[in-house]
């Protein structure tokens, strides 16, 4: 039995379901356009007040995240762990073999004495007494520190340990987060540097550095390096980053054909109604 309905009503049916369809899509698009746009706002480093940083990170150019990871195994796994990554799977992403890994980025033993597999942990042999007992603290694991602290934070914080007579023991200070136990470790690429301020009380301001030492890098050879080790920390919290945002794609890809779709099936069901 074919449907007749006078024409009237049709279109007030038809434009009924239209209007409920674009408010639907409308509202799809605001509740999704937050997640495309990322707004920036100035990033200020929780407690200490300094303002952030920005590097230009990509962790789609391996070659950087190569360069981080083998700063992060020389420079900062001594002390560091990153628990939640296995070399092999870095072999993998980074478009490394597992043999350069072994090679080159592997420098721990295992509980035996034996080098580290390729297959384990990034963990290192530091025990957490030895670390409380050097440092006060135990030394983090940096895994997922890109996602608790974020890029800027890493990158920045990397960049202004200071010296600092008023510290005793190592005599160093951050600007990023003021009274860290963590030494800083790339003095010889970085140098020495001390703060200058202007203004008195609640005016005083940082305004730069000034160098005491110079290190075995120039600053922008510094700030590439760090760069490097951001973006390898940046990779580590998130190592599907990319595989995620393909797959994101493809689903967009998917729901365009599909509405396409829809349309002319809408057409072909509604065309016999008036
Ligand atoms: C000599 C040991 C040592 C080495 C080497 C070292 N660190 Fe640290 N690091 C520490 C200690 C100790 C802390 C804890 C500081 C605190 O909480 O006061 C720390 C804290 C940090 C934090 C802050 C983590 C958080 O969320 O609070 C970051 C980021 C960090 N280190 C990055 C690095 C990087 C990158 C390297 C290599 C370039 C490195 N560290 C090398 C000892 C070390």
């Amino acid at each position: 039995m074919r449907v007749t309905l006078t024409s009237a009503f049709a279109k007030k049916v038809k434009a009924a379901i239209f209007s409920t369809s674009m408010t639907a899509l409308l509202l799809a698009a605001a509740v999704s356009a937050p997640v495309f746009l990322s707004v920036s706002t100035p990033a200020f480093a929780a407690g200490s007040g300094f303002a952030l940083e920005t590097p230009q990170i990509d962790t789609s150019n391996q070659k950087s995240l190569q360069r981080g990871a083998k700063a992060y195994v020389n420079y900062c796994m001594g002390c560091h762990t990153a628990d939640y990554q296995r070399y092999s799977r870095l072999a993998q992403d980074l478009g490394l073999s597992e043999e350069d890994v072994a090679n080159n980025l592997i420098f721990t033993t295992d509980k035996a004495g034996e080098p580290t597999k390729v297959g384990s942990l990034m963990v290192n042999n530091m025990t957490e007494d030895y670390g409380r007992n050097s440092f006060g603290v135990v030394p983090p694991n940096l895994a997922l520190t890109a996602r608790s602290r974020g890029e800027d934070w890493i990158y920045t914080y990397l960049k202004t340990f200071y010296l600092d007579e008023e510290r005793g023991g190592v005599g160093v200070n951050n600007l990023v987060y003021p009274g860290a136990a963590m030494p800083h470790v790339l003095w010889e690429q970085q140098g020495w540097k001390k703060p200058i301020y202007e203004g008195e009380g609640d005016a005083k301001h940082f305004v730069g550095f000034e160098t005491v030492t110079e290190g075995t890098m120039s600053d922008q050879q510094y700030d590439a390096l760090i760069t490097d080790i951001t973006a390898f920390m940046s990779y580590m919290a998130d190592p599907i980053k990319h595989t995620r945002h393909r797959i994101g794609m493809f689903v967009m890809l998917f729901l365009l054909v599909l509405t396409v779709i829809s349309y002319f099936l809408k057409k072909e069901y509604w065309k016999d109604v008036i």
